[in-house]
């Protein structure tokens, strides 16, 4: 069968659904590929290319249509476009349809078989289709590159002999895919970053990447199904902004991502924090065809305000990165393509039992099959109940009854020592009972140290540990010239044990350390 990306009709969109590389791919499934005329020239890619990848390049959107069994598309189709569409066709591209009815119903009754990529479920197994993803993880990055292109300051701080630099402090709303994506872009410029979101299991992967995860002091999780969030109670929001307004005069940087699915954007950047913020700020509203988080975002545009802050609403912030992100989306198609040819002999198979195929079918042999069924499979499996926590009554007696035990344990093992000590005094020779004194004693009191430390300071004991393998090579070399046969021997294990001591820590912290540097 034939597969066909025509060019984005959509004013901007400088996306292609498919690349010379994805073709290659295609092809090796079975499918025939082929392009409109200039479709991949805003992606950076000439008809040329495709040529020479083996895809027929059709002079116009109508032949391209005619002679496709699949179309491959980045936006969702016009009515137009749909109206001068043969029948029959599969369709493979975003859609909306919650918001697109009108499409939806026009798709239909062209008996078409419409697979919507924005409806890919959120599985593992559908990561690779995942086009929601892949375009915000762009959507992302390209937030902080916008930001920095309109910010007049470095993001690193820097110390020049021109003066000193400081750091720009970033703050991200929401960690989703785009939010985290910005997280990373922004750690790595340099910039000191913040993010906050209402779905606490997020911390950890926040703290990871390097960025300060601002703790709310309020009992609700925002956590909602399927790895989305859930909307906020009244309450909860008011103790957000009160911590938003607290950052915002001291923030440079604002990227908003908050979203629920099938809600307008919530509203947490608001007038009074924009007007707190210094002139030269920038707020990047990710959201902004949503509505947007921030309340002065106006969607498509940029706006500054009297203050000199700059608020930046773009909505087509993947499409700034055609290249990559056509590169991306075209992946993320192929992917389906797989997922479609089970035989892989250029025939797609539409499998209704299969949960990722279904979930984005939204028509299908002249029947609306959107909304889909939930999935078998939950994105997100749940989390086995936390046991109960231990009151701190509890805690304390449970810690006074293990300090009694190991008391009793110490002890007796003091006595039964001492004893033994005495009894060895009774026939060994003064000076040897005065070295024995000094090492039983050295034994007792580095293994009080070592255990005593936490794992955090391990790499400076090494330091200290290899600082007595000092002493100990330095003192069994003073040894090695003594005239008994014993203690040469001794002298010398003592030299080669303290010696690979030395060594391997030295290695070990070296390569600790290493884990500390920037490359
Ligand atoms: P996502 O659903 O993965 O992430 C949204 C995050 O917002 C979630 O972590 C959620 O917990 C959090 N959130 C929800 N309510 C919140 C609240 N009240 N306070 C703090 N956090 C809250 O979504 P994804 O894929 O990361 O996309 C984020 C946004 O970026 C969406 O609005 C999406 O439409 C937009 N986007 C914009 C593009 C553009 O060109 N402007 C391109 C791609 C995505």
């Amino acid at each position: 069968m034939k597969i066909g990306a025509p060019k984005e009709t959509c004013e901007g969109e400088a996306r292609v659904a498919l690349t010379p590389d994805s073709a290659q791919r295609l092809q090796k499934l079975g499918y025939n590929c082929s392009v409109e005329a200039g479709a991949g020239a805003a992606a950076s890619i000439s008809d040329e290319a495709y040529r020479e990848a083996g895809v027929t390049v059709v002079e116009n959107a109508a032949g391209l249509w005619a002679q496709s069994d699949i179309v491959v598309k980045v936006r969702e189709p016009s009515l137009k476009e749909v109206a001068g569409a043969p029948e029959g066709k599969i369709l493979v591209s975003f859609v909306w349809p919650a918001q697109n009815e009108d499409l939806l119903r026009a798709l239909n009754e062209k008996k078409m078989s419409v697979l919507a990529m924005d409806m890919v479920p959120r599985i593992s197994r559908a990561q690779k289709m995942d086009a929601l993803s892949s375009m915000a993880n762009i959507a992302g990055y390209r937030a902080v590159i916008e930001a920095g292109a309109n910010f007049g300051r470095f993001f690193t701080g820097q110390v020049t002999a021109a003066g000193k630099v400081p750091p720009a402090k970033v703050l991200v709303v929401g960690a989703g895919v785009a939010g985290l994506a910005a997280i990373g872009a922004a750690v790595s410029l340099g910039a000191i970053v913040r993010a906050f979101d209402v779905r606490p299991e997020v911390a950890e992967q926040i703290q990871s990447m390097g960025a300060e995860f601002l703790f709310l002091d309020f009992e609700e999780s925002g956590a909602g199904e399927g790895g989305y969030a859930k909307p906020s109670s009244p309450e909860f929001r008011e103790k957000q902004l009160a911590l938003f307004r607290e950052q915002a005069p001291e923030i440079d940087i604002v990227i908003t991502t908050a979203l629920i699915p099938g809600r307008p954007a919530p509203k947490l950047w608001l007038e009074d924090m924009v007007k707190a913020m210094k002139s030269g700020s920038v707020v990047v509203d990710l959201a902004a065809e949503r509505g947007g988080n921030c309340d002065l975002t106006v969607p498509d545009d940029k706006i500054v305000t009297g203050k000199g802050v700059t608020v930046v609403g773009y909505t087509d912030f993947p499409s700034r990165m055609a290249a990559q992100a056509s590169a991306l989306y075209a992946t993320n198609i192929r992917h389906m393509m797989d997922d479609l040819t089970p035989e892989k002999d250029g025939n797609p198979v539409i499998d209704m039992e299969d949960d990722v195929i279904r979930g984005a079918l939204v028509c299908h042999r002249g029947e609306v099959t959107f909304p889909p069924p939930a999935p078998k499979i939950q994105a997100i499996a749940k989390q086995a109940p936390k046991p109960r926590e231990k009151t701190l009554e509890e805690k304390a007696a449970a810690t006074a009854e293990a300090m009694k035990k190991a008391g009793r344990r110490h002890v007796g093992l003091m006595t039964i020592g001492t004893v033994l000590v005495l009894l060895l005094g009774l026939i060994a020779p003064a000076s040897f009972m005065q070295h024995l004194t000094v090492f039983v004693l050295a034994v007792f009191v580095g293994y009080q140290v070592i255990w005593n430390v936490t794992p955090a300071l391990h790499t400076p004991l090494m330091a200290v540990t290899n600082a007595i393998s000092g002493i100990i090579v330095l003192g069994a070399v003073l040894q090695i010239g003594s005239g008994s046969t014993w203690v040469v021997i001794l002298a010398t294990i003592s030299v080669l044990i303290a010696a690979i001591n030395l060594t391997g820590g030295f290695l070990v912290t070296k390569r600790m350390l290493a884990m500390f540097h920037k490359s």
